[in-house]
């Protein structure tokens, strides 16, 4: 069954639940990433770079930043700063109900921080998903090509829905860099953006159940006279 453009956009969520031991299979992950090479970029330059992750070094990797991780390093170290120093208004509250709702959602209260603190450690489980995709860009590539990169991300996450394939879009490797270096064969003229992890959703687990909300169309867009 094919699913339309507006389903795949409207269905599409952060799955932070996914089914351990059921594999994506290669051939379905090859026609995705074969596909998402048809995203747009500024000059066609597609300044993207991906690796397929799984089995024996994906575990290598994992465990590596769990060897690393405790309440008191949550991170190694990162080549680029994900938000702003000062992320202001109205982003700040965005930002802020995001990890409240997602935390609400599985019963973890505001206090109990060991519970936000191991939640925030299954992003380097991903989740549960058997493969993780990394990117990265050239180091001397401009916000038009970071942009570039970002829809070439949500390209692999529409084609990955139709397949029947749950996604998790994570910035949280990039906080582990170093570690991820180490596993994962990025050239050093190249900065290490996100992953995605890749699977099939738990549809049981209580964390899939919960959905962001948007702010409003009028306050997002402006149609000029
Ligand atoms: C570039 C990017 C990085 C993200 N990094 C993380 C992450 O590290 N961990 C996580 O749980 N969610 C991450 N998210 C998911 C966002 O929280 C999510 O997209 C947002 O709350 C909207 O929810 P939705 O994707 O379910 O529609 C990321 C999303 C994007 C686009």
């Amino acid at each position: 069954m094919t699913i339309s453009v507006s389903d795949a956009v409207l269905g599409r969520y952060s799955c932070r639940a996914f089914q351990p031991d059921r594999p994506v299979p290669d051939n379905t992950l090859k026609e995705i990433l074969d596909k998402a090479r048809q995203s747009p970029s500024g000059g066609n330059v597609q300044p993207w770079r991906t690796w397929v992750v799984g089995s024996e070094r994906l575990s290598n990797l994992q465990e590596a930043i769990r060897a690393e991780i405790s309440a008191e390093k949550r991170g190694g170290q990162n080549e680029y700063r994900i938000y702003p120093e000062k992320l202001g208004e109205p982003y700040r509250s965005r930002r802020f109900k995001c990890g409240e709702d997602l935390y609400a959602a599985i019963d973890i209260p505001r206090d109990d921080r060991p519970a936000r603190l191991r939640q925030l450690a299954r992003n380097y489980e991903c989740f549960g998903a058997p493969t993780l995709l990394l990117f990265a860009l050239g180091r001397e590539m401009q916000p038009g090509q970071w942009s570039d990169v970002g829809m070439y991300l949500q390209t692999i996450m529409l084609l990955a829905h139709e397949q029947g394939l749950a996604t998790c879009p994570q910035e949280a490797w990039a906080q582990w860099n170093d570690v991820v270096r180490i596993h994962i064969p990025i050239p050093d003229d190249f900065i290490f953006f996100a992953g995605i992890s890749i699977g099939y959703e738990d549809k049981a687990a209580p964390i899939n159940n919960w959905r962001t909300d948007r702010a409003p169309m009028e306050e997002l867009v402006t149609f000029l006279e």
